[in-house]
């Protein structure tokens, strides 16, 4: 199984964006994740589309963009034209998931499902089969740099077998307090996206940082094949 790290810009310096995408590119990032708050959904304000729109102009990275926003239909154009190549929402805001995954993939964005830790994985049932990928919350959303809860590694397994039910080969994602520590663990129940915020920005290296962390999400597929 591939592993793809996705730096969250989150816990970055929000005056010097370029030098941190940059960075995480030095030290291999397969994605960017961008977290867009609307103090609304959750309490936090961070960013729109024209950074989305500045950071497509200075990284060949593709954008993976989060949408932690009410009502998101009204925003996905936007975030399309600014460049995104993912966009994910959350199940939470959007009571036409169907018509807005439709939407995303209509504009030749992958198409994402966000699921907060409290949500059930059952609310994905009916869109399995036309979902990109799925996001599990391993924390509440909102801030960077908070605890995994333990319960999202055996949630992300139950989604992994959701859509391997419904022949979709879509990647689990999971998002929220990973790091070097727990890496293993989530890869080995389904994850195939590790989204960082604090475990790379907060490094004092990001590069290495970067590097430690797809080592370390690697660890038990090496361990499996005798390398490890
Ligand atoms: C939380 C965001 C996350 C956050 C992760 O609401 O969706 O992407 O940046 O940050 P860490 O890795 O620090 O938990
Ligand atoms: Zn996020």
């Amino acid at each position: 199984m591939s592993v793809r790290i996705a730096p969250s810009i989150l816990s970055a310096d929000f005056a010097a964006l370029g030098a941190a995408v940059a960075a995480a590119e030095a030290g291999g990032a397969d994605l960017i994740h961008v977290d867009v708050m609307d103090g609304h959904f959750v309490p936090n304000l961070t960013i729109g589309p024209p950074v989305v729109a500045a950071l497509h102009r200075v990284t060949g990275l593709p954008l993976d963009v989060h949408l932690m926003i009410t009502d998101p239909d009204r925003y996905i154009d936007r975030f399309a034209d600014a460049g995104a190549a993912a966009i994910s929402v959350h199940v939470e805001t959007t009571p036409h998931l169907h018509r807005t995954l439709g939407h995303v993939r209509s504009r030749g964005v992958r198409a994402g499902v966000v699921l907060n830790p409290a949500t059930a994985v059952s609310t994905l049932s009916e869109v399995a089969g036309e979902v990109d990928f799925v996001l599990v919350m391993s924390v509440d959303p909102g801030f960077g740099g908070q605890t995994l809860i333990p319960g999202s590694v055996a949630k992300i397994a139950r989604v992994r077998r959701l859509l391997d039910e419904a022949g979709n080969r879509a990647p689990v994602e999971v998002d929220g307090g990973v790091d070097r520590g727990n890496a293993a663990r989530l890869v080995e129940a389904g994850a195939e996206i590790l989204v960082a915020g604090a475990a790379v920005f907060g490094a004092p290296d990001v590069p290495a940082a970067v590097r430690g962390l797809r080592e370390a999400a690697c660890a038990p597929v090496a361990a499996a094949v005798g390398e490890g």
